[in-house]
């Protein structure tokens, strides 16, 4: 089992991670949970069925009394919605301030189960158990808990950090390749951003069975980069910013297709292949050489590198790179590559921003 520790001023925690660490949960949980009585688990559709037999016996022999709450899988669940629907759960079940909400799932679970126990009770205690790659490489770790507006994704949120993570990396093999592809692409920014070595490891690697016998070390190494990260920088002004690198293009893609024609690690995918893009067109750096490699090893694991834009979709990306929350009046913060590992927040008019990507889609 691996461990690291994420220190942060009265909010520090775990992220361990390890085989089988699921079936034994309780033990962990307790030591961090030391007065919580009750446990409000949320979890969906497809993990309930199996997983939560693993999880939910260790617990009650530990002591503690659980609800199961199963949401239906996918992005749709992140609503205001469902989060005022747990909130009466927890309020059914008795939870008090000293309870803890667990969240038993991908990134949406993790999202809303997270902004629930940040907000019942004006803030419970929150444990993060995530089931997909994305979950467990991004998702889980950081603190930010959020549902999606009609406006767009996570526009409703809060920090909200948890009192540990737990990773069991055989949950990983019953994802379907789609799903296990959208966290590769989570992966790959690391690589991008932060850590060219990393990048290297990855495309020697450019297989599901390769990353698979080396998936410890690839957990480790995107959590500790994501810890260092929030430690410098936990309420997202800063170098936490660098973690969007592909992202304000992606919400756009994610929203152009209503949530249900890309995936979130899909949309990423090919966001960062616009940044590295534009980050040639406006000589901020990077070379030929990196986008060829970023597109070589997204392409590998099945991930789209372009996404073509219809007039419709255009108006899209208009309000949403306008609402994107690194923007500040009528500028942006854009996350652009330095070189391969290394990436840079380059503030720029909005304006000037989707006359670059006009000109990228060959739209003038
Ligand atoms: P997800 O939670 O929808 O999970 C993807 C699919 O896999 C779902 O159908 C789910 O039911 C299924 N699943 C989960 N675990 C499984 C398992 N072990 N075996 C089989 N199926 C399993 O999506 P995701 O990709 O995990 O997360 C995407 C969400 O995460 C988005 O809402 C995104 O905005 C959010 N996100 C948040 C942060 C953050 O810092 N909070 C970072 C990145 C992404
Ligand atoms: N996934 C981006 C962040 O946690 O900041």
């Amino acid at each position: 089992m691996k461990t690291l520790s994420v220190t942060l001023p009265g909010r520090s925690y775990d992220i361990l991670i390890g085989s089988g660490l699921l079936a034994r949960a309780a033990e962990h949980l307790r030591p961090v949970l030391p007065r919580a009585k009750k446990l409000f688990v949320v979890t969906d559709s497809n993990v309930a069925p199996i997983y939560l037999s693993a999880l939910i016996p260790g617990l009650e022999r530990a002591g503690f009394e659980t609800a199961c709450r199963e949401i239906p899988a996918g992005e749709g669940s992140k609503s205001p919605a469902m989060l005022s629907a747990l909130w009466e759960d927890m309020m059914d079940f008795g939870l008090t301030r000293t309870d803890a909400v667990v969240a038993l799932g991908g990134g949406v679970v993790g999202d809303l189960a997270g902004f629930a126990a940040s907000t019942i009770l004006r803030g419970v205690d929150f444990v993060q158990i995530p089931t997909t790659l994305l979950a467990q490489v991004d998702s889980s770790v950081g603190g930010k808990v959020a549902v999606d507006l009609q406006h767009g994704k996570n526009l409703a949120g809060a920090f909200w950090q948890p009192k540990i993570v737990l990773m069991d990396p055989d949950t990983l093999d019953t994802l379907d390749d789609r799903t296990f592809a959208d966290g590769m692409a989570e992966v790959i920014k690391y690589g991008c951003i932060l850590d060219k070595a990393f990048f290297d490891f990855l495309a020697l690697r450019p297989s599901r069975g390769e990353i698979m016998e080396e998936i410890e070390h690839v957990l480790y190494t995107c959590c500790d980069l994501k810890r260092m990260v929030v430690e410098e920088d936990e309420r997202d002004t800063g170098r936490r910013m660098l973690l969007n690198f592909g992202h304000t293009v992606g919400h756009a893609f994610e929203k152009m297709g209503n949530y249900q024609t890309w995936t979130h690690g899909q949309a990423v995918a090919a966001g960062m292949c616009v940044a590295a893009k534009l980050g040639l067109a406006l000589g901020t750096g990077g070379t030929e050489d990196d986008l060829q490699a970023l597109t070589k090893l997204l392409q590998a694991f099945d991930l789209p590198v372009h996404i073509p834009c219809s007039d419709a979709d255009w108006a899209v990306m208009e309000e949403t790179v306008g609402l994107d929350k690194k923007s500040t009046g009528d500028s942006i913060s854009l996350i652009l590559l330095e070189e391969m590992g290394k990436a840079k927040a380059v503030k720029m008019k909005k304006t000037e921003v989707l006359a670059q990507l006009d000109a990228l889609y060959g739209r003038v």
